[in-house]
């Protein structure tokens, strides 16, 4: 198996990328100072996302986030891996841990491809699955495309870990997102089905303010459902560095994630990075949407293509 590490260069941004997961491994953008920093917590080295059990930066699916062990298609159940009835991010071994093959690439873009065979991990149908990056004047977009020849479920998304300093934590960042609504889980994370209001929670963000600024702010790991696709889902500062990041995307959904920290893999960053070091910005469908038919749908026909867009944009200020 090769592991092959892509660069895509231009004047103010560099991306690193691995056919390992599709993995964006390294970020490199210019703060205000002109000092370029990467706004990524991850690996130092390719072969160190051999294990990467966060995910790091990865493409993820089948199906990004957790379903509730299985799900029906036309009447026939599909029973996937779980551990208490939860499956996430695609499985035992999801398309992050695959590698995939370079399909086209050019100055400024690469387009990864995996074809996911009929019946791995138990989801029906041949997919075919493609990750595009490109570059943008400040920034860049991630495009997944999908086809299949059997009706199937798909949700893909990056996985990355932002922190606009480069170092230390993102308690100090200011995050606004265009999110009036958010999902209730139980308590194994899966969505009740139930859409609750961010008013007067440490979830209200619909004005840009320190992460942690809520009394009762004790991390993120929570979908999120915007308002509309016309404006940046999130919008995330650095006081320390003057960087601003907004992500727009054609998703219904986004997952907020800031772990508090990275369990026994922590060792790899805790001469960098502190206590809440990062967060992620997981834009797709919702949770368990093929088991709560009032989300947007998450099923995917033959003669069909998947397409989800998002754009990571920066300014330093
Ligand atoms: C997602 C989930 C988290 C956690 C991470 C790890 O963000 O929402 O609960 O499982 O992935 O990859």
């Amino acid at each position: 198996m090769t592991l092959k590490e892509i660069i895509l260069k231009q004047a103010d941004i560099q991306l690193n990328l691995l056919s390992l997961g599709a993995i964006l491994h390294q970020v490199w953008v210019k703060d205000k100072a002109g000092k370029a920093i990467n706004v990524l917590v991850g690996f130092k080295k390719p072969e160190d996302y051999l294990h990467n059990p966060y995910s790091m930066g990865a493409t993820i699916g089948r199906y990004a986030g957790r379903i509730s062990g299985s799900f029906c298609i036309n009447d026939k159940k599909y029973s996937l891996f779980n551990e208490n009835g939860v499956h996430l991010h695609g499985g035992k071994t999801g398309f992050a841990q695959k590698i995939w093959q370079v399909e086209a690439i050019s100055e400024n873009a690469v387009t990864f491809v995996y074809l996911s065979p009929d019946g791995e991990e138990n989801y029906p149908g041949n997919l075919n699955a493609r990750t595009t990056y490109r570059l943008l004047e400040n920034g860049y977009e991630i495009m997944y495309e999908a086809e299949t020849d059997c009706p199937t479920y798909v949700n893909l998304t990056n996985h990355a870990y932002y922190n606009l300093s480069g170092k230390g934590s993102v308690t100090n960042h200011l995050l606004k997102l265009n999110c009036d609504r958010y999902l209730e889980t139980d308590t194994r994370q899966i969505p009740t089905g139930k859409i609750l209001c961010v008013d007067e929670t440490p979830f209200d963000f619909k004005e840009e303010k320190i992460l942690t600024a809520h009394p009762q702010f004790k991390g993120i790991d929570d979908c999120f459902l915007l308002n509309d696709n016309t404006l940046p889902a999130a919008t995330l500062f650095s006081p320390e560095t003057g960087l601003r990041m907004r992500v727009f995307t054609d998703q219904p959904a986004v997952v907020i994630f800031t772990p508090h920290d990275f369990g026994s893999v922590h060792h790899h960053f805790k001469d960098r990075y502190s206590a809440y070091s990062s967060i992620c910005f997981e834009t797709q469908k919702p949770p368990d949407a093929p088991n709560h038919p009032q989300f947007p749908t998450a099923l995917l026909h033959p003669g069909e293509r998947y397409v989800n867009k998002t754009q990571f944009l920066f300014e330093n200020l």
